[in-house]
């Protein structure tokens, strides 16, 4: 009896909370449960690459994720590290600048790496010979592949990556969004930002576009209970000292749901715990009272960033309303959402 009263409570109470998360994604046009193709399809293809992009686009996923930086000369271009050496020839190109940062160079520059050969090394079982001389992406030009097939139409879903570098970056988002066509489309735009600053500058230039504050535990973000970062730690295995990391007590994580919401954002985007750490694995911040708080708040909850069907369904018991993911088409297929062909065959398809 007392079994079959616990396994109702628990019922009712996730289905309380999916149903809440539901209503405030709906009331934001924002796709629920939310796959969101982290910097593209980017397990099967160099991350934010040309083919990264089509492949999630042509997948079904509902956002095409991106981090945004802004060139020497001023231009929005879309890569995630702060330097070059990870994801390109930078160092054959430009040895004496291998270590620079995106700002230091030109568009002209940039358009010059190769951003697709170190992902045939670093991946031979999925290295293709198109992958070779990508090219790192524009802004603009990722918005074209959004818009390049009336039949699938995927939002964006925007990061301003270390803003503290690039100021006047939100105005210049807001500018490139407003030009494109892109600001009149409820839910179809998110903008997302670890920075507290920059989230409060973006919601002052686009008041009326969906803003994810992301979480993350460490000094100077939500306060860890160990007080140290992993570079203090002497750990060598970053993963496994990020899996150890939790926010000091309850009442540190839900004050940064309030900075959230104070600043802006409509909801958050915590790191997870993967099962099988590596690559990617932070720490668990979508445990079950961390998303009910979040909902009770009125905040949705994005995780990243997540691989794995056993990740998957974990983080949607746990009450998640989207996930960032590397593999859309596995997460569109976890969800029951058509594919309309498997990664490879699309990938050919397209000409890769
Ligand atoms: O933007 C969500 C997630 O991408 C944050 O981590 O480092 O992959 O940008 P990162
Ligand atoms: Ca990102």
């Amino acid at each position: 009896m007392y079994k079959t009263l616990l396994l109702a409570t628990l019922l009712a109470t996730s289905t309380a909370q999916a149903a809440d998360g539901q209503a405030l994604a709906t009331a934001q046009g924002i796709a629920h449960p939310a796959v969101i193709a982290h910097r593209g399809a980017s397990f099967d293809a160099p991350e934010s690459t040309t083919p990264a992009y089509l492949l999630a686009r042509e997948l079904g996923a509902d956002y095409l994720e991106m981090d945004l930086q802004r060139t020497r000369d001023g231009v929005l271009v879309v890569v995630h590290d702060d330097v070059l050496a990870r994801t390109s020839d930078v160092a054959e190109r430009y040895p004496e600048r291998k270590a620079s940062p995106v700002s230091a160079f030109t568009l002209a520059e940039l358009k010059a790496l190769d951003a697709g050969s170190w992902f045939n090394k670093a991946y031979p079982e999925r290295a293709r010979a198109a992958f070779k001389q990508q090219r790192i992406l524009t802004l603009d030009e990722v918005i074209d592949i959004a818009e390049g097939n009336p039949a699938r139409h995927p939002g964006l879903y925007i990061e301003t990556k270390e803003p503290a570098q690039f100021p006047g970056i939100e105005q210049d988002l807001k500018k490139r969004l407003e030009a494109r066509g892109w600001l009149d489309k409820p839910g179809r735009v998110i903008l997302q930002t670890f920075d507290r600053n920059s989230l409060k500058l973006l919601h002052e230039a686009m008041p009326q576009v969906p803003k994810i504050l992301l979480l993350w535990v460490a000094k100077g973000s939500i306060e860890p209970a160990s007080g140290q970062d992993f570079s203090e730690s002497g750990e060598q295995d970053k993963s496994a000292f990020y899996a150890r990391q939790q926010p000091k007590d309850r009442a540190e994580f839900e004050r940064w749901l309030d900075y959230a919401k104070a600043d802006g954002a409509i909801g958050t985007g915590p790191s997870a715990v993967r099962t099988h750490l590596g690559e990617q694995s932070y720490s668990d911040l979508i445990q079950p009272w961390m998303n009910q708080a979040s909902h009770a708040k009125g905040l949705l909850v994005h995780v990243y960033t997540l691989d794995a069907a056993v990740d998957y369904d974990k983080a949607m018991k746990a009450g998640v309303d989207g996930i960032f993911t590397n593999r859309a088409g596995e997460l569109m297929r976890f969800y029951g959402r058509p594919v309309p062909q498997n990664e490879g065959q699309l990938l050919r398809k397209l000409g890769y």
